[in-house]
Order: structure tokens, then sequence, then C-alpha cells
């Protein structure tokens, strides 16, 4: 099984069992058949490889299951450290006594550095390959992160946190103007450093953190650059009652950034949970064509609640999944594809009757193509697709063999049997 694709080489062949979602309900499945990478891009997969393939370099997996790579839509990159603690608090008191603080330690360069290189590594090591990252209010350790992450060869936007108001006294920024120069130096560093995979996006942390003069800047700087934004939207009720008083001529959250232009349409726009949205707020995330990041660990863990993903599903809402790191704990993917489901089932017991849970094929489908249609064509097999790609195998064996379906279930519920073989990214093969 030794590999003969070299980096960069962009002409190839493996061999596996391929399953991708052709559609949010329907997978498609070959078992020990070809994926085959031509000019950078996926070509196809194949039962019987064609001829004219018959020449590439082909890496046999044997019995390893071959996935699209999977799309990780919303994390904070320095919450990293603190994951998996603080679990006792809601999103507002949350932020005040545990993000804020650690947050603010990246002001610190060796502090920043050491820190965003685990990040980076342990991203790097897990399934995702493509990313929508927060990082801090500091220009500099964002570069530090971007710097680590471009190492990586995974693609990742990344985003300089702007706020300048309800932060804590030392972790803000002072004003509006302040704020936007602080953004634009972020952006001015940004363009020195030629990177091919790690790209900025604009990241008002959520309305109650940036004032009404702050988004309009931002808004300002999307319309004059084009780079998109990513937020946060509709997670909590008291964060939302705040916005209320807060924006008081807003029809709802999401106007609050549609005001400043920062809300879809040209505006390409991740907005993080959305478990709370009214329906004229749905309305405008559809209008739009907003992305919606759907967190299910961190909504549990911060106890925000349940975002109704059927029901987004149904109305063609394009809607990924995030890991949002801290508030959820795990940085996998495979973890965020379990949780989605298992709250789809508890809203459909609690909450509505008549919003059938997600099944596996759709969980699967919001982490692969769901996600990955933020950054393009990523996200499934097919041609003229970013050649991103997770070969898996069971640790101890297989339990389930057939079908491969249930093979790739269990494979997903079971973190203790996780392996990943190798790693491909844009074509390039990461480990
Ligand atoms: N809303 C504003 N900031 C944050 C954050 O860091 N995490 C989450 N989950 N929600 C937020
Ligand atoms: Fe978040």
């Amino acid at each position: 099984m030794k590999d003969q694709t070299k980096e960069g080489q962009k002409n190839f062949v493996l061999r596996g069992n391929i399953i991708y979602s052709k559609t949010p309900q329907e997978l498609s499945v070959t078992e020990h058949g070809f994926l085959v990478c031509s000019g950078g891009k996926v070509k196809g997969v194949y039962e019987t490889l064609p001829k004219e393939y018959r020449t590439l370099p082909l890496t046999d997996y044997g019995d390893a299951m071959i996935i699209p790579g999977l799309t990780d839509l919303h994390l904070h990159a320095p919450q990293y450290s603190y994951r998996g603690t603080g679990m006792d608090l809601t999103l507002l008191d949350w932020l005040n006594t545990y993000t804020f603080p650690e947050e603010e330690r990246y002001q610190d360069e060796a502090y920043a550095r050491l820190q965003y290189a685990r990040f980076a590594e342990d991203l790097k090591m897990s399934p995702t390959c493509r990313a929508a990252i927060f990082a801090t209010i500091h220009p500099q350790a964002s570069i530090i992160l971007m710097d680590l992450l471009e190492k990586t060869g995974l693609v990742t936007f990344v985003g300089k946190v702007s706020m300048d108001r309800n932060g804590s006294k030392t972790y803000t920024e002072h004003s509006a103007p302040e704020a936007a120069a602080s953004l634009l130096s972020f952006l001015s560093l940004v363009r020195s450093r030629n990177y091919q995979r790690t790209f900025p996006i604009l990241t008002p942390r959520f309305t109650p953190a940036c004032s009404d003069d702050l988004l309009m800047s931002i808004g300002q700087v999307q319309k004059q650059t084009g780079i998109p934004v990513q937020s946060h939207l509709s997670e909590n009720p008291e964060e939302i009652a705040w916005v209320r008083e807060l924006c008081p001529n807003a029809s709802c959250y999401g106007d609050t950034y549609q005001r400043a232009g920062l809300f879809g349409g040209t505006c390409r726009t991740i907005m993080a949970h959305g478990v709370w949205c009214p329906d004229n707020e749905i309305e405008m995330i559809l209008e739009n064509g907003v992305y919606l990041a759907h967190c299910p660990q961190s909504n549990t863990n911060i106890a925000s609640g349940i975002a109704p993903i059927r029901k987004y599903l149904d109305l063609g809402m394009h809607v990924g999944l995030g890991s949002d790191v801290a508030g959820g704990a795990s940085l996998s993917l495979f973890r965020a594809i379990t949780d989605a489901i298992g709250v789809s089932k508890l809203y459909w017991r609690l909450i509505d009757h008549d919003e059938r849970p997600l099944t596996f094929a759709e969980g699967f489908y919001l982490a692969t193509r769901g996600g990955g249609s933020f950054f393009g064509d990523v996200g499934a097999f097919e041609e003229g697709f970013a050649f991103d790609a997770l070969v898996l195998s069971e640790k101890s064996g297989l339990y389930r063999q057939e079908p491969l379906i249930n093979r790739l279930e269990q494979f997903v519920y079971l973190p203790e049997q996780q392996q990943i073989l190798a790693k491909y990214v844009a074509a390039r093969r990461i480990f």
C-alpha cells in the first residue's frame, strides 16, 4: 500500500470503498472503486478504471473507506486552549467569565504562537479539510495563526475579531474608528503575506459587541474588497433580547447585519447558530443566500437550544456544521455529525413532531457538501470538484462490513475506532 503520490502531483488515482453525497438524502457508494484526480480536481469515481487513467500513479487503500473532506464552518482558534471546561454557564456569562479573559491573552505573541501551534497541528490531523475560523481582536496574533494554518495545507478563512462595545475593559477595541483601523492593518498584513490557501474573512463578533458605526465601517470594507463575512446570529434568548434593546429599529437580529451590508446577497456570509430565528429572519437568510453554521455540541454545552435544522434543510437553506470550539469541546466533525442527528431527534420528540429527525445521510451531507459549498465546488466526488479526501480505517478491524454505509455510520459514531490513514486537500497529500 505504498503511496505513490508526491506533493503537488496533480494526476493520480486512489482505490478504496468510495462514498459521497449526491443530494442530502442520497449517498453514492462504490465498493473497491477508483477515484481519479485529474489536473488537481476530481475527475470521477469508477467501478472499472477507464483506459486513459491506467498509466497514472495509483494508491490502493484496500478495504479502507474514502470520503470527501469535511468542512468546519465555525470555530474559535483562541478558545481551543480551554475546550472541555467552563460548561456551567450560558452564553453571555460564559463569554465574560471564560472567553474574553482567555482571548485577551493572545495580545502576547509568544502565548499566541504556542497555543495556535497546538491548534493548527490538531486541526491538521483532524477530519477537517476546510474551516472558517475566528481569531481574536489582535492583528499580529491573527497573522501568526494564518502563518501556521498556511503551513498545514488546509484551506481556511481566518477572521481578526472586531468588537468595540460590551467586551471587558481590557478586551475590546475602544471605538468604531479604532476597530476599523485595526481591521485595515490586519488586511494589509494579510496582503503582504501572499498566502495560497489561507484567506481573510471579516468578523464582527456579534451585534452586542459591535456598534452600528462599526458594523457600517466593516460593511464599507466588505463593499470595497469583496471579502466574505462571518458572525453569530440568534444563538440564545437573552442575547436576542439584548440585540432588540440595542437596536430597537431593526426588524430582527439579522437585520442589524443586513443594514450594514453584512448579510448575504453580494456578501458571502456565514452566520453561526440560528437557533431561535423568527420567520422574517429565516426569510431574510433564504433570500440573501446566507450560510448557517449549525453547532449542535455548542448549543448543548452552553444550553442555547436546538436549531430547527430539518426545517432549514427542507426550505433549501445553505446549512453546514460547526464545532464552535470552545462552546463545542470537540474539534471533530464526526462528532458534529452525530450531535446534529442526536439533537434533531430531541427536537422531534420534545418540540415539533412534524420535523423528522436527520438521517445519517443528511448528517454526512451537512459535514461534506453542505458546508463545503461555501468554498465552491467542495465536498463531493463529482467532476470538477476540489480534490479533498479522507481515507478511513477502523483501528481494531471491522465490526460491520456490510452494507458499506453501515460501516461508515459506525465509524462516525465510534471515536475510539477512528483512524485517518490519509488526508488530501486540494489534491495535496497532508499526511
Ligand atoms: N457569540 C459571541 N461570541 C461568541 C463566542 O465566542 N462563542 C459563541 N458560541 N457565541 C458567541
Ligand atoms: Fe462561535
